[in-house]
């Protein structure tokens, strides 16, 4: 399709909103159309369930137990309800998808509690997890810690380095826990970090993913992952009682199995990475914009006045994301092109002047 010539103050084509705001890429595109050739068995009794099971395995370098889920809300749910007793406890950072973006999810259906610790870049660090561990141990009175929960790369744009994890797996392990990564965006991570899969995951300690499908490229879908395969008993169980099973589980396979081909979804974070920090870059020395930090991953934060903000949210939506201190996050994904970064850098340049947009 030839897209129209677009002026300079029209908004870009994809979206800075968020990496869910874009489409999917046309390798699980043309994925679900070849899955599409008659009847097969439902439930993931399937070749490409099957295929694509080994394929994860592969990625994670070890003998995991690796099942399909419908969402990313959903993956979280089914993972930490296979391993948590209802009178145990969860520890994660304040800004966690699951303790501010899941509508309560997880307190609601696995009847859980949540410890959410402050945390100023979103990422948990040992000393936080030894005092929110220590806490009435024992006693019936209070809930038991089972789980942490680190999020690989974070919600706020930061990473964790592969000792950083292996030191939050010791603690938690050491106090009888085990470490869940909500992996949602995995494969930002490793294309920042320059590691495999495993370097975050399995080789460092931690016992259960979500990897994420959706914001890798898929239209949908999302794996649970259980490095150590013997805590997944409870799991296919699970997700069923969570609603979380597809019927038609090929086609969230098959989906797996194109974007994980070739490392195609490590290049198209990797792209995503490389826009932001083309965005961060031209936004730096446009006086009025003030960056948290240089992104890590695909998010830039960004400072600007409350009209400002407006005016652009209105001409290319984005999310505010510190509304008190009027900072909104700015998200890139794998089909973000240059032309949309300078095309956007454009918009705020024009919005920060006083210019009319659009
Ligand atoms: C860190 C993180 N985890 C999980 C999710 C998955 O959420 P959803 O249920 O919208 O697929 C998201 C989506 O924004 C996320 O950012």
């Amino acid at each position: 399709m030839q897209l129209p010539e677009q002026s300079v103050l029209e908004p870009p084509l994809s979206s800075f909103a968020s990496d869910n705001a874009a489409g999917a890429l046309p390798e699980a595109i043309a994925a679900l159309a070849a899955a599409n050739v008659g009847g097969t068995p439902a439930y993931g009794d399937d070749p490409w369930t099957r295929s694509a099971i080994q394929s994860i395995q592969e990625l994670f370098d070890c003998p995991a137990q690796v099942g399909f889920c419908w969402g990313g809300t959903g993956a979280n749910v089914v993972a930490l309800g296979s391993v948590l007793k209802r009178h145990q406890s969860v520890i994660c950072s304040e800004q966690a998808h699951i303790n501010q973006d899941e509508c309560g999810a997880p307190e609601a259906l696995l009847g859980v509690k949540l410890v959410d610790l402050p945390t100023e870049d979103a990422k948990l660090r040992p000393e936080h997890i030894v005092a929110a561990a220590s806490v009435g141990v024992g006693s019936e009175h209070h809930v038991q810690p089972g789980v942490v929960s680190i999020t690989q790369s974070t919600e706020s744009g930061t990473l964790y380095q592969p000792a950083e994890i292996a030191a939050i797996a010791e603690v938690t392990h050491d106090h009888g826990m085990l470490l869940h990564l909500d992996g949602a965006r995995l494969a930002n991570a490793a294309a920042a970090l320059g590691v495999s899969v495993s370097a975050i995951t399995s080789e460092v300690g931690v016992d259960v993913v979500s990897m994420g499908g959706t914001k890798a490229g898929m239209v949908f879908g999302e794996a649970v992952v259980f490095l150590d395969e013997r805590l997944g008993g409870e799991f296919r169980f699970v997700r069923k009682q969570l609603a979380q099973l597809p019927s038609k589980m090929r086609f969230i396979s098959a989906q797996f199995e194109a974007i994980l081909k070739d490392s195609t979804w490590i290049s198209a974070a990797s792209h995503a990475n490389q826009m932001a920090a083309r965005l961060a870059s031209g936004a730096a020395k446009i006086d009025g914009v003030t960056l948290r930090r240089h992104p890590e991953v695909n998010s830039v934060f960004a400072t600007l006045d409350r009209d400002v903000i407006a005016k652009l949210q209105a001409w290319s939506f984005f999310w505010d994301w510190e509304e008190s201190i009027n900072e909104v996050r700015w998200m890139t994904s794998f089909d973000t092109t240059e032309a949309d970064v300078d095309r956007f850098l454009a918009g705020v340049r024009a919005a920060v002047a006083g210019e009319r947009l659009g």
